[in-house]
Order: C-alpha cells, then structure tokens, then sequence
C-alpha cells in the first residue's frame, strides 16, 4: 500500500519564482545547491557541470564528534531499556538516515526486540512547487496491540515525522514513542514530542553518522554541519 500526503507547506516555493525571503531561507542546502537565479529573475536547475564545481565547495565541518555520539547512544539505550523491561518491543527504524543509529542503538539493547524499517521519500520533479511524501516500503508486519519505538535521524519542521506517526497510530499499537538522533527546534513547523532526543542541532544542514546530503555524507563517523567555503 503506497500511502501519500502533501508535505503541507511549500517547502519550493521561493524557487518557483515567489519573492518570499522567509521561504528562501527555509530551503535546505541541498535544495539550494541545485538552483540559481537567472537574469530574469526565475531560479532555474544548475547544469551539472556547475553543480558539481559548488558541491566541492561545500564542506562538513565537525558538529559532533563520533565519541559524543557513542556516549548519547549509550545515554538513549539506558534509558529505553529501563522503559522497556519485560516488554517485547518493536522498533522500527527510518530508511535511510537512520541507519547508523538505529545498527548502534540496538547493539546497546538487552531487551526481547523485533527490528523492522520503513522508506520514506519525496517524489515529483524538483521545480513543482510542493513535494509530497511517500512510504516507498510500508511496515511489512503487523503492529496492533504492540509496543513500537520509531527510531529517526532528525526531526527538522516535523512534518516527515507527523506523517509516519499518523501512519502507524493508525495501525493500532498498545503504545508508541519516537526516538530521534537530531532535533532542529528552531526549524519546527508542526509540534512532535521526542520521546528519546540524542542532541539538539542548530540551523544548520547537518550530515554523517548515516545522515546524508544529495546520499553523500552517510559513511561520516561525526555529525558534522556543511558549510559553503565558495
Ligand atoms: P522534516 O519533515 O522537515 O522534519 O524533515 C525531516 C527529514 O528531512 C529527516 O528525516 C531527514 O531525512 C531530512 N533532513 C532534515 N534536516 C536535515 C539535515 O540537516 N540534514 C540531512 N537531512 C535532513
Ligand atoms: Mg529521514
């Protein structure tokens, strides 16, 4: 079952030619890295040849470094495993970002668990003014009357989050929390309780630790911010 949903903003607006600088400022790296604005004014993809030249210019810079990371994981399964003691839990971890946690995660775990993973992705062509979700890999299990723990990479306006929420309350389970990697509170556009939050981020696009931009940057061992040096 493919279940869609509008991202219920207009995450591409600006690019669509709208004089909103709010808008604009709310873009992420990524989406910015692919446009420009032309002598009329309209932004316009970037050809690939001038994509590439700006993409080696962006840098990651060490945010937080794997060491960090490896004591809040340990900090995150003491405090799910005290949840859960004799609960046969189901977690269900977020392709792809949250790989990487959710592998390190687990391995902290001494608790009965199931493991399963959801994918999320946004479709239609970049210069379309709204992006949509959809769960390109549905739960292939049932999860009614049991006790599930979503695992994210990061929870940025909240609405990636909302969604999958939505989706699996919708599946009836005995109770269900979130466990996220990152927060970006100041980005929130829709309020999500984090049950379980590893670090909170500033406004910046953040990558590694399975965290991706344009799917580079996953293999990163910190969480490191990308910063334009051009
Ligand atoms: P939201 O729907 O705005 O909360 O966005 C959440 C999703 O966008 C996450 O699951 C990530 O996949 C992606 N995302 C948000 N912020 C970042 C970032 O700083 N780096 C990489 N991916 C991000
Ligand atoms: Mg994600």
């Amino acid at each position: 079952m493919a279940v869609t949903r509008l991202w219920g903003s207009d995450p591409l607006g600006a690019i669509s030619g709208r004089d909103d600088v709010s808008e604009r400022r709310r873009l992420p790296l990524r989406e910015i890295a692919n446009y420009y604005c032309s002598h009329n004014g309209l932004f316009r993809v970037i050809p690939q040849k001038i994509k590439e030249r700006r993409n080696s210019q962006i840098k990651p810079r060490i945010l937080i470094p794997s060491a960090e990371i490896e004591a809040g994981v340990t900090r995150l399964a003491t405090d799910i495993r005290r949840d859960y003691q004799g609960v046969n839990l189901i977690l269900i971890s977020i392709l792809k970002g949250s790989f990487i946690f959710t592998a390190d995660l687990i391995r902290r775990l001494d608790l009965a668990l199931e493991v399963h993973f959801v994918q999320l992705s946004s479709y239609g062509k970049k210069t379309e003014s709204a992006g949509k979700v959809q769960l390109v890999q549905p739960l292939q299990c049932s999860i009614k009357g049991r006790h599930i723990l979503v695992v994210e990479d990061i929870v940025d306006a909240g609405y990636t989050i909302s969604f999958i929420m939505e989706y699996l309350r919708g599946e009836q389970p005995a109770s269900l929390k979130l466990c996220a990697l990152a927060d970006k509170p100041s980005r929130r556009l829709i309020p999500v309780t984090i049950d379980y939050l590893g670090f909170t981020v500033p406004d910046k696009f953040i990558v590694g630790y399975g965290i991706d931009w344009d799917e580079k940057f996953r293999n990163l061992p910190d969480i490191c911010a990308l910063e334009d040096e051009g």
